[in-house]
C-alpha cells in the first residue's frame, strides 16, 4: 500500500483564501484584523518564520506590525512593549516569536500577553479554557493537525489517536483538542520515558509524531492502514529537512501520511491567521457589550 498524502500546502491555500474572505467582511464593518509580531535578537530561523507569517497576513488582508528589538533588550523593556500592544486597539493578536534570548524568562512574557490577544494560544488562560472544554484560541500547530485530519475526512470519533511527544505547544494541547466533545477521539500521550512505545503506537488508528527526533517513527512501529501525522522538523547534517517519521518505508504501511515539508508546517501559519481573525471578531463583541 502507498499512503495517501495529506497535503498541508494545498489545504493551507484553501483555508487562507477562506480567511481572506472573512477578513474582507470584517473590513466592511470598519475592522481590519491586526497582528503584532515581536522579534527579539537575530535568530535566523525566527527571522524567516516571522517574515513568512507577515507575508501570509498581507495576502489575507490582515495588518501586521513588526517590532524588532535588539538581543540585549531587557525583560522589563519587552514587558513594557507588550503592555503597549495589549492596550492598542489596532492590534488584535500578539505573537512573540520564541525562543527568546536566555536572559528573558519566556513564561513571564507569555503570561503578560492579554488573554484576548493570545493568538499563539500558548498562555495559561488559553490552555485553561481548552482544558475546561471552553476553547478560545487553540495553539496553531495542534489546531493545524486537527484541520488536516478533519478536512481530509479522517474519522476521529472513537478512534485511538496516539500522540508521541508531550510539549506544551504541541503534544499537550493536541491531546486536549482531540478529547473535546464533538471530536471524541480516545487519546494516548506518550513520551521519551513511556514503556513499550511500539506497542502503544501499533495500537493506534492515528499516530502523531511530535517529539523532535529525525526519522524516529519507523515502519514496524505503525499498524498497517494507520494514519500518520508528522509534526517534526529536523535538520540533518547535510542541511536537508526531515520529519520525525521515516517517510518512505512508513508510506508503504500507512493509509495516509503528512509529508515534511508541506504537511503540518503550512497549517501552523494558517491557524495563526485564523486566530487573529477570531481575535478581531472578539474585540468587536467586547466593544459592543461595553
Ligand atoms: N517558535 C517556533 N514556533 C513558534 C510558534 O508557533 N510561535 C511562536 N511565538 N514562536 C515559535
Amino acid at each position: 500500500m502507498t499512503a495517501r498524502r495529506l497535503d498541508g500546502k494545498q489545504l493551507a491555500q484553501t483555508m487562507q483564501a477562506e480567511i481572506a474572505e472573512e477578513t474582507a467582511k470584517l473590513l466592511h464593518h470598519g475592522i481590519r484584523p491586526g497582528l503584532a509580531a515581536v522579534l527579539v535578537g537575530d535568530n535566523p530561523a525566527s527571522q524567516i518564520y516571522v517574515r513568512n507569517k507577515r507575508r501570509a497576513c498581507d495576502k489575507a488582508g490582515i495588518a501586521s506590525f513588526l517590532h524588532e528589538l535588539p538581543a540585549g533588550t531587557s525583560e522589563a523593556e519587552l514587558l513594557e512593549l507588550i503592555d503597549r500592544l495589549n492596550a492598542d486597539p489596532a492590534v488584535h493578536g500578539i505573537l512573540v516569536q520564541l525562543p527568546l534570548p536566555k536572559h528573558i524568562d519566556e513564561s513571564t512574557i507569555v503570561d503578560a500577553v492579554s488573554p484576548l490577544k493570545d493568538v499563539d494560544g500558548f498562555g495559561p488562560h488559553s490552555l485553561g479554557l481548552l482544558a475546561a472544554g471552553r476553547p478560545r484560541f487553540l495553539a496553531c500547530t495542534p489546531h493545524g493537525v486537527l484541520q488536516l485530519l478533519v478536512r481530509n475526512d479522517i474519522p476521529l470519533a472513537g478512534a485511538h489517536v496516539v500522540v508521541v511527544g508531550r510539549s506544551n505547544i504541541v503534544g499537550k494541547p493536541l491531546a486536549l483538542i482531540l478529547m473535546q466533545k464533538g471530536i471524541d477521539a480516545t487519546v494516548t500521550v506518550c513520551h521519551s520515558r513511556s514503556r513499550d512505545l511500539t506497542a502503544l503506537t501499533r495500537s493506534a488508528d492515528v499516530v502523531v509524531a511530535a517529539l523532535g527526533r529525525a526519522h524516529f517513527l519507523r515502519a514496524d512501529t505503525i499498524r498497517p492502514g494507520a494514519v500518520v501525522v508528522d509534526v517534526g522538523i529536523n535538520r540533518l547534517p547535510d542541511g536537508s529537512l526531515v520529519g520525525d517519521v521515516d517517510f518512505e518505508p512508513v508510506s508503504e504501511v500507512a493509509s495516509a501520511i503528512t509529508p515534511v515539508p508541506g504537511g503540518v508546517g503550512p497549517m501552523t501559519i494558517t491557524m495563526l491567521l485564523y486566530n487573529t481573525l477570531q481575535a478581531a471578531r472578539l474585540s468587536r463583541k467586547t466593544r459592543q457589550s461595553s
